[in-house]
């Protein structure tokens, strides 16, 4: 091959390093092997020997769409049970991935996104509305309305569904089949198929939840068929749209599973951000004060309008550094396209997995010096985060890379912004528990366990 051979803990026959993992928190096993060995290492994982990188030189490295490819595996594997043909899970090399990206990719641009503001507003002032209600002592579980919040945006927004999450404690059932499909497809990627075949009841169960999702599914698309209504969204974009470069349009099948795809791409992604920046801000008042500071002159007591969402630079380094320091999809795989050699001298084979490691690669003191572990918001101003990319390229990849990163970044973004904004304008805010410590509840992403806020009116509402 050329090139050394990694480092890393010793390997058993058959298991590999599956059982030195703690799998109630992968983050915490694989930063102790970060401390470890550094820079790079190898664990036998079941899909074969992988390499996770840990800085950002690296993650630029393999971040070359020449040499390296996104591969399918683990969770993204059992994905495909229910969304065989899904963006997200779907070989770049199979045709529906370049089909869905080329039709999808102009629909998640600027101008539609922009025409998504009004909606996306309504959801958020129905969320100030809830905790205006709530009164200044209730404790509001932080994670669990932004989750709300998230999935009825992505719904409204992309199918013109209303699950009115706010309305219920019990959820939907097209929700509850969701969660129950990520978290059977988290644990079947550690058993393995055939494994999981054997435990009947929750392959049954599996399968029966990946029906509701797609009769669900199916039946909002019978429904827009049935009365096309002029609507222009993330549904009709797929309904009418044409690839350029085939001539093709996205068959039934393929539709479905990437309305299913978005509310799964787009619900935890968003609402673990929101969650993991209020963290942030609550521990960090001088962040806090200067956050609302910026909303009171920018946009004062009045409505909050789209063109306002381009005038918040502080409010957009805040959610920058909080996907810096907790990256809510903490790492994303790569494949080598050929033997290769990276860093100058670690040996990678052909169609080995290289994992980049956002939860460490994000905090490298090559690239923020010895603060690179504190919550410092200033460094994500645009002239910093443009000089960083620059001089790091490597230095910030939460949405993943190149042609196969995330479709919803612009989405997400402007959906953050709003309630951002929205909150700081007519909110004060306190921790439930003074003392409460950082936390993260793993699943397919990340949020934070156990964080509970108070929300006062600062003055009638706005
Ligand atoms: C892909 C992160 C919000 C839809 C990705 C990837 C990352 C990511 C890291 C690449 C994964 C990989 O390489 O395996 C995030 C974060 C979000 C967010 C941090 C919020 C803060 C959204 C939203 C949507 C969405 C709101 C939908 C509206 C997708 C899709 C892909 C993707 C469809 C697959 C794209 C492709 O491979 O063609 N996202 N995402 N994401 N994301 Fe997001």
């Amino acid at each position: 091959l050329g090139g050394l051979p990694l480092p890393g803990p010793r390997a058993y026959p058959i298991v590999g390093n599956v059982l030195q993992i703690d799998t109630s928190s992968t983050l915490k096993s694989l930063d102790k092997f970060t401390d470890q060995y550094g820079e790079i290492y190898r664990l036998v994982l079941p899909w074969g020997t992988t390499a996770i990188v840990t800085t950002a030189a690296l993650v630029h490295e393999v971040s070359d769409e020449t040499r390296f490819k996104k591969p399918i595996i683990a969770d993204l594997e059992q994905l495909r049970n229910g969304v065989p043909a899904g963006m997200f899970t779907t070989p770049t090399e199979e045709p529906v991935w370049g089909i869905a990206h080329r039709v999808l990719t102009p629909a998640f641009g600027p101008v539609p996104i922009q025409e998504m503001f009004p909606e996306m507003h309504e959801l958020a002032a129905q969320l100030v509305m809830k905790w205006a209600r709530h009164g200044p002592e209730q404790s509001i579980a932080v994670s669990e309305d932004f989750t709300r919040l998230a999935l009825d945006t992505i719904a409204l927004c992309s199918m013109n569904f209303r699950f009115n999450s706010y309305y219920h404690d019990e959820l939907h059932p097209f929700i509850t089949a969701m969660a129950n499909f990520l978290t059977e497809s988290g644990n079947r990627s550690l058993k393995g198929n055939f494994l999981s075949s054997l435990f009947f009841w929750s392959s049954n169960k599996y399968f029966a939840d990946i029906k509701t999702l797609r009769d669900i599914a199916q039946s909002v698309l019978d429904a827009r068929r049935a009365n096309p209504n002029g609507r222009k969204d993330l549904l009709s974009a797929m309904l009418d749209g044409v690839d350029r470069k085939t001539g093709e349009k996205l068959d039934d099948g393929a539709i479905i599973d990437n309305l299913i795809t978005f509310l799964i791409a787009g619900h935890e992604t968003t609402s673990g951000m929101l969650s993991f920046a209020f963290v942030m801000l609550l521990k960090n008042p001088e962040t806090l004060k200067k956050a609302r500071q910026e909303v009171d002159e920018v946009i004062g007591r009045g409505p909050i309008t789209a063109e306002h969402m381009k005038k918040l630079p502080y409010i957009t380094a805040i959610l920058r550094e909080t996907l810096r320091l907790c990256p809510t999809i903490p790492s994303y795989g790569v494949q080598a396209l050929e033997d290769t050699v990276i860093g100058g001298k670690w040996a990678i084979a052909k169609g080995q997995v290289v994992l980049l490691y956002l939860a460490r690669s994000h905090r490298d003191k090559a690239v923020y010096g010895e603060t690179a572990d504190e919550f410092i918001p200033e460094r994500m101003l645009d002239e910093n985060f443009d000089r960083l990319s620059k001089e790091h390229p490597g230095f910030w990849k939460p949405f993943g890379n190149g042609q196969r990163g995330c479709i919803g970044r612009a989405f997400a973004w402007q959906e953050a912004m709003v309630i951002m904004a929205m909150l700081l304008q007519n909110f004060d805010f306190k921790m439930s528990d003074p003392s409460y410590e950082l936390k993260i509840k793993e699943t397919l992403t990340t949020k934070p366990e156990g964080f509970e806020m108070k929300a006062k009116l600062r003055h009638g509402l706005t």
